[in-house]
């Protein structure tokens, strides 16, 4: 079958050990499903994984992707879940499962004419939803949705500061926390992605740094460094901060005293369970909100679909489709 795998890493090239081509088959083991995927989505771990993190290089080569949509051997729609863990390890949250993985991790991933895994790791994809706006739930809008809805602490009518408004994680968490009755404020590098997170759904959008008409109840980060010390200065007393990325580095200063004075929150947050991912998908069809998809690709040219990610000229997700 023709895949799109990981075969080198390299930190400074990482396009180099992009490799496009037919793989054998997927294995299905006993108690798993096969997907035949008719979309995928990209994510920065996908890049990561070519630069060497989190994948090592006993484990290449390794089919990249986590997020997909397609169907099942007798036809069935659906979304796969791409955390693979035990959620009674986890105290009933697979995502704190010490074993979770993420598919393209361990077992290969899901930017391929089929994918396997476990039975559990579907949803099934309603047809409201095109098969490439399901591929896009799985990562970046499970993770906004987790941080919101689980992880924040906001109530209806709260305020929460979004920043980098240009990032997948981001740019749901504008969607997402718009519909769920929160007042979005984002931050963005970038006028136009400012003008977009506005069209997304946040009541403002400004500089990063800026100051804010008022303190804010929580902070939604994915930026790291370049935020960090903002994010902090943002909250109300009380407040929470949930940081799910570092994309631009992951040792801000700690800031100990306004932590402890302020009473803050530092959570963080990664991926979402099976029972994310199902509300998270009520949610879209019962809003109508859908992700932003920047640009599609069809599977054959992911070179192409990865040199637009890696250009970071990107608003949304961008998605492969097979057939
Ligand atoms: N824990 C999880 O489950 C999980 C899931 C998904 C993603 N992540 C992580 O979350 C992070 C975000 O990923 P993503 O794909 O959503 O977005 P991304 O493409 O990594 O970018 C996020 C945003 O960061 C801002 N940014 C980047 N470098 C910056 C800098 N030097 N200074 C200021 N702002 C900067 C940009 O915003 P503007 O251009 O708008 O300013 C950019 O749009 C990644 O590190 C990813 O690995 C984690």
């Amino acid at each position: 079958m023709f895949a799109v795998t990981a075969t080198a890493m390299d930190p400074q090239d990482p396009l180099a050990g992009l490799t496009l081509g037919d793989v054998p088959d997927t294995d299905v083991p006993d108690g798993w499903v096969r997907v035949h995927v008719r979309a995928a989505s990209l994510n920065h771990h996908d890049l990561w994984s070519l630069k060497g993190v989190g994948l090592r290089p006993e484990q290449l080569p390794m089919i990249l992707g986590g997020d997909a949509a397609g169907v099942l051997d007798d036809g069935t729609p659906v979304i796969v879940h791409s955390v693979i863990g035990d959620p009674a390890a986890g105290r009933g949250d697979e995502t704190l499962d010490p074993r979770r993985t993420l598919l393209s991790e361990l077992h290969p991933g899901a930017m391929a004419e089929t994918v396997a895994v476990p039975s559990r790791n579907v949803v099934a994809k309603p047809d409201e939803l095109s098969f490439a706006e399901a591929a896009c739930l799985p990562t970046a809008w499970l993770t906004a949705y987790r941080m919101l809805a689980t992880k924040s602490g906001l109530r209806v009518g709260d305020t929460v500061l979004v920043q980098g408004a240009g990032g997948g994680v981001a740019t749901a968490a504008i969607a997402l926390g718009d519909v769920m009755g929160f007042r979005v404020w984002a931050t963005s590098r970038d006028e136009t992605k400012r003008v977009r997170a506005v069209e997304l759904g946040a009541a403002e959008a400004f500089e990063p740094g800026a100051r804010l008409p008022e303190r804010v109840d929580a902070v939604i980060e994915t930026v790291g460094e370049a935020t960090w010390s903002h994010s902090l200065k943002s909250l109300r007393p009380g407040g929470t901060l949930v940081v799910s990325g570092a994309t631009s580095g992951p040792n801000p200063p700690a800031d100990l005293a306004r932590v402890f004075f302020l009473q803050l929150s530092i959570v963080g947050s990664t991926m979402g369970t099976l029972g994310e991912l199902e509300a998270l998908t009520r949610l879209v069809v019962d809003t109508g909100v859908r992700p932003t998809i920047d640009a599609t690709y069809d599977l054959r040219d992911a070179r192409s679909a990865f040199e637009r990610l890696q250009s970071g000229d990107v608003v949304g997700k961008i998605v492969l489709t097979n057939g």
